[in-house]
């Protein structure tokens, strides 16, 4: 699913993100550049690392990344 529309940033790469260190919005800022342009995408974009990195501590109450 696109969570940022302006730079097509899917959420399985703000996951994979979160799996390569980024803990803030400003990293996947500096990294994929979500939340760069119109800015809507920022709550989104938010709670789908919070959840990546929640899936990161716990990893068994979470799925993999699809293949
Ligand atoms: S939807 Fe992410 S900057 Fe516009």
């Amino acid at each position: 699913m696109y969570v940022c529309v302006c730079k097509a940033v899917t959420d399985r790469q703000i996951r994979q993100a979160a799996e390569g260190g980024a803990r803030t919005l400003s990293d996947l800022r500096r990294e994929l550049g979500v939340t760069a342009d119109c800015g809507r995408c920022a709550s989104c974009a938010h709670e789908c690392l919070k959840e990546a990195r929640r899936c990161k501590a716990h990893p068994d109450a979470c799925l993999p990344l699809a293949a």
